[in-house]
């Protein structure tokens, strides 16, 4: 299936989940020099998901020291609570969950009004049909290809039928959201999220656990390049 308005190349996403939280600014470091494009930051409240990450302070405390895009993704109960405590931290996007949300719609002009682009995500249970009348109002929809929570899982592969329905969706409509897959990105999916119409990667363990992360992120965008031809 040929899909209009396809990107050449991935937006690679880094997620700080992976990284050793001891060393923050020395992780930053690594995304940066790695040549990614963006710095996937996982929220987490023990509530919507079991784990816990950071705050805003961390967020506000690591924008200085970066120039890419900082990908916020509030995995929490309430988001609408924490909204602008992230969009005042520097947020470039801030992406809530559907789930979560009573009055998405409101939240999505909140976030625009605050000065982040605002992102819509959904978990592997939740059909992309529901995101029917958000998809003009957002720039980014993060599909979690794992129930979210922890990195390391595998990818579910009925996920990647949501990216192409979204991606199909995006270009009869004529809309620009971009679409970020999330959970078990590595080289052996790359192929399967590009042919999909993925256009965002977030990576945690494949990127932290590599030995060489430059050469895992070429080998990305190579994989995703040549899937995509
Ligand atoms: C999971 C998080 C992901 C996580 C992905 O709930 O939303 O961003 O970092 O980790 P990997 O790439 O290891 O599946
Ligand atoms: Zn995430």
């Amino acid at each position: 299936m040929i899909l209009y308005g396809l990107m050449e190349e991935p937006l690679l996403a880094p997620s700080l989940l992976s990284a050793d939280f001891s060393d923050m600014r020395s992780a930053l470091a690594l995304i940066e020099a790695a040549g990614a494009d963006w710095v996937h930051f996982d929220v987490m409240d023990g509530r919507f998901v079991p784990n816990l990450t950071f705050g805003p302070k961390m967020a506000a405390d690591l924008k200085p020291h970066t120039r890419l895009p900082l990908d916020v993704h509030l995995m929490t109960v309430e988001p609408e609570r924490l909204v602008p405590a992230f969009a005042a931290a520097g947020a470039d996007y801030l992406s809530f969950h559907l789930e979560a949300c009573v009055h998405a719609h409101r939240l999505v002009e909140t976030i625009r009004s605050s000065g982040a682009k605002p992102g819509i995500a959904i978990v592997p249970s939740t059909p992309a049909s529901l995101l029917a009348e958000l998809l003009p109002l957002v720039d980014l929809v993060l599909v979690m290809t794992v129930d979210p929570g922890q990195g390391g899982q595998h990818l579910i592969l009925s996920c990647l039928e949501k990216c192409a329905a979204l991606a199909a969706q995006r270009a009869e409509r004529g809309l620009s959201f971009l679409i970020s897959l999330d959970g078990g990105i590595n080289a052996e999916t790359i192929p399967l999220a590009s042919r999909a119409g993925a256009d965002v990667l977030v990576m945690g363990s494949a990127f932290f656990s590599a030995d060489d992360p430059a050469a895992a992120l070429r080998k990305a965008r190579d994989a995703f390049k040549a899937a995509r031809r």
